[in-house]
């Protein structure tokens, strides 16, 4: 009998490696002071471990980087790009594939088509630069998380799904005809990166077509939110992902995708789906801004890497292996005392900073203070998703208190090892017994918009 042995183990073996920034928690100090304790502002050669994002961060298989020099860079036609468009239509069954160089691209196109004043966008949660494309249009984008998702302490298999009782009201309230579209993110970046179950995606799909609305994917993470379905979810344990993967698709009208996440790509994504109308005027935006049909904005050897890159994505001993190591590290970061949002989310680990340092006055940025201390004691790099991100302001222009203070772990696909993760978890083990000797943080210098990008901080005296 074949046995089954417990340690889940790296999918791959390495052929091509780069060296980690190793510094001193000296030069770290002043590095610190230099970027005005804005983690934006550090060069990563500086960074050890660096979990800012999952996307375009990943490592690409050894296919994909053949795939790289055998791309087709016709200008019109490309092969690559047929590549590209067969693997689309397979997985998702959309027979209208639109190549853009990013997710925020497809947004823009597509909200710009679709959106403008006086219409509302509703999801589950609307990713950052989803809502700031409904918002540039003109149109409101709406979000209806699931009761308890915002509990971050209590468990559940599904927290990104969309809550459909809230959603039903408000169309019955708005009514239909100024609700052009229902997005669906998977799994749920905003909110922990928790999946969405395909019962709550089925009944969301009633309600919309009960209404004529279409409901579209944000599909950046699709491949983590079917295996969440395949491990949690009544009646798929035996089903195949990629089957899981087409049941989702099926169920939309449309998706858009950034392939820096689930298509192990540094760039790239797409926007696909039937109705003919929505994808010309797409196509002439496209083609005014992006680049012609076939290329969009990206080079052949992007658009095959993103067609390998598909289809190795699904692969379930690598899916395992992504969501077993996300959560070694919300586990290691349990036991060492970090509160976290919990379960355990497919790309990474949400730390929840307001439960850990309760000291510190949320006017004084309790995420970012976590951040800047990572990154001095071990050279690690997350993201706040606090006051700093969502800077809202008085009329002083003095920042008001997020209601949540989140320190996000993101994990790049296939570029850390354990031993990288066990260091990440010690480091935070010495961050929490020290804790109390952080004091917080203060602005110095803040522009209106996307604050966090470029604001100046210091610490607080
Ligand atoms: N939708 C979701 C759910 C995302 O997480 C992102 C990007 C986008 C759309 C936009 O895609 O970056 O290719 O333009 N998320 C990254 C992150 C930036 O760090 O979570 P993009």
């Amino acid at each position: 009998m074949e046995h089954k042995w417990k340690t889940i183990i790296e999918p791959f073996k390495i052929k091509s490696v780069e060296p980690l920034g190793f510094t001193t928690r000296e030069e770290r100090l002043k590095l610190l002071e230099q970027a005005h304790y804005n983690l934006f502002n550090i060069r990563a050669e500086k960074v050890l471990i660096d979990l800012l994002t999952d996307s375009g961060t990943g490592a690409m298989s050894a296919a994909q980087w053949g795939g790289i020099m055998t791309g087709d860079e016709s200008y019109a036609g490309a092969r690559s790009y047929y590549n590209f468009e067969n693997e689309i239509k397979d997985l998702t069954g959309y027979r209208e594939v639109i190549p853009v160089h990013q997710g925020r691209a497809a947004e823009r196109i597509l909200f710009s088509v679709i959106g403008g004043q006086g219409k509302y966008m509703v999801s589950n949660s609307h990713f950052d630069t989803t809502r700031a494309n409904v918002e540039a249009s003109g149109a409101a984008a709406i979000d209806f998380p699931a009761s308890g998702a915002l509990d971050f302490d209590k468990p559940g298999p599904f927290k990104g799904n969309m809550n459909t009782t809230a959603l039903e009201k408000f169309i019955s309230k708005t009514g239909a005809k100024n609700i052009p579209l229902c997005i669906m993110t998977v799994t749920n970046n905003s909110l922990g990166g928790q999946p969405v179950s395909m019962e709550n995606l089925k009944s969301t799909q009633n309600i919309c077509r009960k209404y004529g609305i279409p409901m579209f994917l944000d599909c950046a993470r699709f491949a983590e939110n079917a295996y969440f379905i395949k491990l949690r979810e009544k009646g798929y344990s035996r089903t195949p992902v990629r089957e899981i993967a087409q049941e989702m698709f099926e169920l939309a009208d449309g998706a858009m995708m950034s392939a820096k996440k689930d298509a192990f790509a540094n760039m790239g994504g797409f926007l696909a789906m039937n109705n003919t109308e929505w994808s010309g005027k797409a196509r002439q935006m496209l083609i005014l801004t992006e680049g012609f049909n076939t290329y969009g904005g990206l080079a052949g050897r992007d658009l095959e890497a993103i067609a390998i890159g598909l289809r190795e994505v699904l692969d379930e001993n690598y899916l395992q292996y992504r969501i077993r190591s996300s959560a070694y590290l919300g586990e290691g970061l349990t036991r060492r005392g970090v509160p976290i949002v919990t379960p355990p989310g497919g790309h990474g680990i949400y730390v929840n900073a307001k439960k850990f340092l309760p000291h510190i006055n949320p006017r004084n940025f309790p995420a970012q203070t976590l951040a800047t201390a990572l990154y001095l004691e071990g050279g690690i790099r997350g993201v706040e998703i606090g006051t700093l991100m969502f800077g809202r302001r008085d009329a002083k222009g003095n920042f008001l208190p997020a209601s949540m203070e989140l320190l996000r772990l993101a994990v790049p696909r296939r570029v850390y090892t354990q031993s990288h993760i066990d260091y990440v978890i010690e480091v935070f083990g010495c961050i929490a017994k020290n804790k109390k000797s952080l004091k917080g943080l203060e602005i110095v210098e803040a522009p209106k918009v996307l604050a966090h990008f470029s604001a100046k901080l210091r610490p607080v005296k």
